[in-house]
């Protein structure tokens, strides 16, 4: 493997899923792989999880780690072409990523969607130039519309906790107040399509995700009937994709709650994190053994891990 920034880039799903749960037994096993090799983690946006695993997933196989913000500690990155740079922007992405891929041997890069503009976020045009200039591998740490490390986190963990060969899962919309990206949903019906389950997506009128992500995935509008006989519930809250970056609802009957979850089949919870606490899902769902919220932030280092290991390997 040399890119890691969608499922396109991955040879063979299933053995990197076995790649996860390989190095979580063993995490020091290839800890000469990485010896003498430096990744660059680039953060144009927030985060804990995604920084904190991905380091330490670099460093259990033995690689230095550098770290930069890249809206607070770096220049302004300019990503157009061609533009007369008189504007915010005091360096191009051209010699940014060539630069920092002298340094570096693998960089992961984290940029959101901006929500103003579907084709401009949806073109991934940071991603594109990164992989164009950097001359190394890119790792997508959450990008416009995917966010593949976590995907790939929530399969290990749908298939640790399973109870039967092919479960359904049930992604639903949750309530909130603020306008957030479609990556994380995109990413995890993209995943899901991928593995033997019975995937069903529900979420109100008029956030209904991009036909290239649902794929073979029931659309409910019913909350309550889609989750009959769920054995996993995945909750995320995604702004409108067809009226683009608007919350066009904010409804707190779609919260997750005890009395939904009885509706399943002994469902487990899931959600990426962060999250607001009874605004997308109540105390008693989170503070329940139902939740695998902590499990899954806990198989993020395993699936960078895995991650790194295969664009490791590629170089050797
Ligand atoms: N789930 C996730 O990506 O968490 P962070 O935004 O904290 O990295």
């Amino acid at each position: 493997m040399n890119h890691f920034i969608s499922p396109q880039d991955v040879p063979d799903l299933n053995q990197l899923i076995t790649g996860g749960i390989v190095a979580k037994r063993n995490p020091f096993a290839d800890k000469q792989l990485g010896e003498n090799k430096t990744i660059g983690l680039l953060f144009f946006n927030s985060s804990l999880r995604t920084r904190l695993s991905t380091q330490k997933a670099a460093q259990n196989l033995g690689m230095n780690v550098i770290v930069l913000n890249v809206s607070q500690d770096s220049w302004g990155l300019e990503m157009e072409e061609g533009v007369v740079m008189n504007g915010a922007n005091a360096e191009h992405v051209k010699e940014a990523a060539a630069v920092i891929g002298q340094y570096c041997d693998i960089i992961g890069v984290r940029s959101f969607a901006k929500l103003q503009d579907r084709d401009a976020d949806y073109s991934e045009l940071v991603f594109q130039q990164f992989r164009k200039y950097a001359g190394v591998p890119i790792v997508n740490l959450e990008s416009a519309t995917r966010h593949p490390l976590q995907s790939l986190a929530d399969c290990i963990t749908i298939e640790e906790f399973k109870v039967k060969a092919r479960p359904k899962v049930v992604l639903t919309w949750l309530p909130h107040f603020k306008a957030l990206p479609q990556a994380v949903a995109n990413s995890f019906c993209e995943w899901m399509n991928g593995m033997d389950v019975e995937l069903v997506v529900t979420h109100p009128e008029g956030y209904d995700l991009a036909p290239e992500f649902l794929g073979k995935a029931e659309v409910l509008h019913d909350q309550n009937k889609a989750l009959e006989g769920a054995d996993f519930v995945y909750g995320k809250n995604w702004s409108s994709y067809t009226s683009y970056g608007q919350v066009l609802v904010n409804d707190p009957a779609w919260m997750m709650t005890e009395e939904k979850m009885a509706r399943t089949d002994n469902g487990k919870f899931m959600h990426c994190l962060p999250v607001r606490r009874n605004v997308k899902v109540t105390d008693a769902v989170l503070d329940s053994p139902r939740a695998l919220v902590i499990e899954q932030a806990a198989n993020r280092e395993w699936a960078a891990q895995a991650v790194l290991k295969e664009i490791l390997l590629g170089m050797q």
